[in-house]
């Protein structure tokens, strides 16, 4: 096959990954401007690599020309949850979507490989439109969580530098790694509401320090300068008091002051 070749007919793949990509992060937005918690921590996304791809033909005896119709992973998506339990959901959001329809599942969380690597994988149908029309592709989507993907990231350049000559004692290492990583994610799940919530509270103190911030600034085009640094001296005072609740009613003060100066202004 040419090289050009190769390359077109990679190319509606690298469309496909960065829709994907795309789409996923949009839902992060879309969860965090609702004010909810996001099942979806982080997206990557890849194409397949030449080399990756004429290793794999080799190893599986594909015939290079067919390759398209044998790997599913040429368009590959990561998702890094959190949480076990957001995995089941990102997969219910993928589920329920029109855009991406859904070939096939391995579950490797209920039943992890030998090498103890844990994921959800999803093959999916999506159609990308290119110049010359639309064109269906495969894509997997991998879902896991962060220690899961640890795991399997250190895992797998092992696995690049032993191919399949691991040493026992290497190998030994891992399985004893993956066990950890089991009760990680368990011990995260007992503790998830705590660090939900302190995750929560970390971005509503982001959000009121930003809005006070706005407000100060506001004022000084319409407030005498000796009140608003006042009032910035008092926003000081307040924020070393490291309580959410302070800051909160101090936000609330200020969204009256600079509301008495936008009536005042009417008239
Ligand atoms: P592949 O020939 O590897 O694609 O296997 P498959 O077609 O049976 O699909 P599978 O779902 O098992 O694996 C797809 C992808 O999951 C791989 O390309 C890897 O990215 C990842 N994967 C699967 N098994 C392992 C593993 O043991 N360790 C690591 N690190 N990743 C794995
Ligand atoms: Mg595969």
């Amino acid at each position: 096959m040419e090289i050009q070749l190769w390359r077109e007919i990679l190319d509606p793949y690298a469309l496909a990954v960065e829709e994907l990509v795309v789409k996923f992060n949009h839902m992060i937005t879309e969860f965090r401007n609702a004010g909810e918690y996001s099942p979806i921590e982080q997206v990557n996304g890849r194409v397949k690599s030449i080399s990756s791809i004429l290793e794999k033909t080799q190893k599986k005896k594909i015939d290079l020309e067919d390759f398209e119709n044998y790997l599913d992973d040429i368009a590959g998506i990561r998702i890094i949850c959190q949480f076990v339990e957001d995995i089941d959901k990102v997969v219910e959001l993928v589920r329920d979507r029109n855009d991406m329809e859904v070939v096939s599942e391995k579950d490797y969380i209920s039943n992890a490989k030998a090498s103890g690597y844990r994921s959800y994988h999803m093959i999916v149908n999506y159609t990308v439109y290119t110049y010359k029309g639309p064109k269906a592709l495969k894509a997997e989507i991998q879902i896991r969580t962060l220690a899961m993907n640890f795991l399997a990231t250190i895992e797998h350049s092992l696995q690049y530098k032993y191919k399949d000559n691991m040493p026992e004692h290497v190998r030994k290492r891992l399985l004893k790694s993956a066990q950890a990583i089991v009760v990680l994610d368990d011990e995260m799940s007992k503790v998830r509401g705590e660090i939900m919530d302190a995750q929560n509270s970390f971005k509503r103190k982001a959000n009121v320090v930003a809005d006070i911030l706005t407000n100060i600034q506001n004022l000084y085009k319409v407030a005498n300068k000796r009140e608003v640094v006042k009032i910035q001296d008092e926003f000081f005072r307040i924020y070393q008091m490291d309580d959410l609740s302070q800051l909160e009613r101090f936000n609330k003060e200020l969204d009256m002051i600079s509301e008495g100066y936008r009536a005042q202004s009417l008239y």
